[in-house]
C-alpha cells in the first residue's frame, strides 16, 4: 500500500467572502471542504487510491527539462545571411520558459491536494474551493487496451478511435519561424502524424509537434469519475443556452447559435516532443482539467497570486519576473489528473521525449458565478493573458449566465449559486462587462467613422 501524500492534509478550511467590495478579480474564497471523511478513517483506507507527490521524482524531471532547455537557449544565432532570417519559436519560447522553469519551486503541503476520485469530488460540492490544483488517478472507466495488443494509447486512439487519418488538425510546430503575421501552427493530417509518431524520437532534434484543441473522439467513458456533482455542470447548461435558442426539444436542424459558442467541455492534446507552453489563463475563465493518458507531464502554476501578481501579468504577460516567487511546479504522469480552479496563470513543459496524450476539459461552476464573472471581466480588460481570444464569444456567454442566474432566482434557489451577495456581485460585475463592451463597441464605431471619413 502506498503512503498517504503529505499534500493531501491541505488545510482547506475558511470562510466564504461576504464583501459588498465588487471584486475586479475573482476573489480567492477559500471554503471549508467540510469533509471531515478526507483525514478520517475512510480517508486511511482509501490511501492505495490516493496519488502521491514525489518533490524528489518531480526535481529530477525538472533539473532534466532544464538542461536541456538551457542547450537550445544558449544556441548562437547564425552569424551571416541567415542571421537577418526570422527567429523559430521553440528557441524563442525556451528561452521564457527556462526563466520560469528556474523560478519553480515544489508546491508547500497546502498549495496542492493529492487526493483519491471520492475526496476530489467532496472537494467539488457546492460551495467549496480548494485554491490550488487537485491531483488523483484513475479518474475514468475507459481502460486502454493492452499494449502488447493494440500498443500504446497513442497508436490505439489514433488507429481506433479517430474516425478518419484523413483528418486535418492545427499543429503547433516550434520549427515555424516567427515574425509579421506568420502563425505558429500548421495543418497537418493525422496520418501524417502516425507515421511521425511511429520513427525514432532520436531523430527529431529538439522539434516538438503540438496538436491543440483536437476534438475529443473517445467515448463518453473517458469522462471524469469526479465531475458528476450538480456544481461542476453549468458548463453545458451554458451551451445549451448559447447554441440551442429557445426550443429545449430535440433538435433536427442546425443549432441557430453554435457559431457563439466556443467548444471546450471537452478535447484531446497530443503532443511529440518538447513542446512548451508558456504562462497563461484557459479563455473564457473556466475550472480546467487534464487527464495524462501517455507519458509524462510537467505543470507550472502561480500559486495563489495575488492583486500584485495579478496587475503584473495582466500588463505584462509572458515577460513580467513579478511571478517568479509563487511559481510551483509538479510532475504528473500517465493515470493522473490535475484539476485546477478558474483563473490559476500556469504553463505546462515537457522533456525532449516526451510523447504525451492528455484528455481535458472546461468546467464552470454553479456556486462560483461571481468569481467566474470577476475573471471573465479581467480577461476582457486584458485580451492577452488569456491563450485564446476572449471576444467575442464573451459576450454570449455572460447573457447566457445572466439569464440563468435569473431564472434561479425566479425560483427561488439562490443558494445553488452562492448566494444573495455572491449574486449581488455578480450583477455588479456585469454591469461593469457590459459598460466595458459599450466603451468598446463605441470606440470601433468611431475609428470606422474617422476611416471613412
Ligand atoms: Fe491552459
Amino acid at each position: 500500500m502506498e503512503p498517504p501524500s503529505e499534500s493531501s492534509s491541505a488545510d482547506t478550511s475558511a470562510t466564504p467572502s461576504s464583501s459588498d467590495q465588487t471584486p475586479r478579480r475573482a476573489k480567492r474564497r477559500r471554503v471549508s471542504s467540510g469533509s471531515s471523511s478526507l483525514h478520517g478513517n475512510e480517508n486511511k483506507s482509501q490511501d492505495h487510491k490516493r496519488p502521491v507527490h514525489n518533490p524528489d521524482r518531480d526535481a529530477k524531471f525538472l533539473e532534466r527539462v532544464v538542461e536541456e532547455l538551457q542547450k537550445v537557449a544558449k544556441r548562437k544565432r547564425p552569424s551571416t545571411r541567415s542571421a537577418r532570417r526570422p527567429t523559430q519559436w521553440g528557441p524563442v519560447n525556451a528561452k521564457r520558459m527556462l526563466k520560469l522553469r528556474q523560478n519553480a519551486k515544489p508546491p508547500a503541503r497546502d498549495e496542492v491536494c493529492y487526493v483519491t476520485c471520492e475526496e476530489a469530488e467532496k472537494l467539488l460540492e457546492p460551495g467549496k474551493f480548494f485554491d490550488g490544483p487537485i491531483v488523483t488517478r484513475n479518474t475514468q472507466q475507459f481502460k486502454w487496451s493492452p499494449l502488447e495488443v493494440d500498443g500504446t494509447p497513442i497508436q490505439q486512439f489514433l488507429n481506433r478511435w479517430v474516425p478518419d487519418l484523413d483528418w486535418k488538425v492545427s499543429v503547433q510546430d516550434s520549427i515555424l519561424e516567427k515574425g509579421g503575421t506568420k502563425s505558429s501552427s500548421e495543418e497537418w493530417e493525422l496520418r501524417e502524424l502516425l507515421e511521425y509518431y511511429n520513427k525514432e524520437v532520436s531523430r527529431h532534434g529538439y522539434r516538438s509537434l503540438n496538436v491543440l484543441d483536437m476534438r475529443n473522439t473517445l467515448p463518453d467513458s473517458i469522462s471524469l469519475n469526479f465531475l458528476n456533482g450538480f456544481d461542476t455542470q453549468m458548463l453545458p447548461q451554458v451551451r445549451n443556452q448559447i447554441a440551442a435558442g429557445p426550443s429545449r426539444s430535440l433538435s433536427t436542424g442546425p443549432w441557430h447559435g453554435w457559431g457563439n459558442y466556443r467548444e471546450a467541455e471537452k478535447w484531446t492534446l497530443l503532443c511529440f516532443g518538447p513542446a512548451q507552453t508558456l504562462e497563461h489563463e484557459d479563455p473564457l475563465a473556466p475550472d480546467t482539467y487534464l487527464a495524462l493518458q501517455k507519458g509524462e507531464l510537467g505543470i507550472g502554476w502561480v500559486s495563489r497570486a495575488g492583486e500584485e501578481e495579478v496587475a503584473a501579468f495582466s500588463e505584462n504577460p509572458q515577460e513580467s519576473d513579478a511571478l517568479f516567487p509563487k511559481i510551483r511546479y509538479l510532475r504528473l504522469e500517465a493515470g493522473q489528473t490535475v484539476y485546477f480552479p478558474a483563473g490559476t496563470i500556469h504553463f505546462v513543459f515537457r522533456a525532449k521525449d516526451a510523447r504525451t496524450l492528455i484528455t481535458g476539459g472546461h468546467v464552470m461552476r454553479w456556486s462560483r458565478i461571481q468569481e467566474w464573472m470577476a475573471n471573465t471581466l479581467n480577461q476582457v480588460r486584458h485580451p492577452n493573458i488569456a491563450s485564446d481570444a476572449v471576444l467575442p464569444h464573451a459576450e454570449h456567454y455572460v447573457t447566457a449566465v445572466a439569464s440563468l442566474v435569473q431564472s434561479r432566482e425566479r425560483e427561488g434557489r439562490v443558494d445553488e449559486i452562492g448566494g444573495r451577495e455572491a449574486i449581488a456581485a455578480f450583477w455588479r460585475l456585469k454591469e461593469e462587462f457590459d459598460e466595458l463592451i459599450q466603451e468598446s463597441n463605441g470606440d470601433e464605431t468611431k475609428k470606422e467613422e474617422e476611416e471613412e471619413e
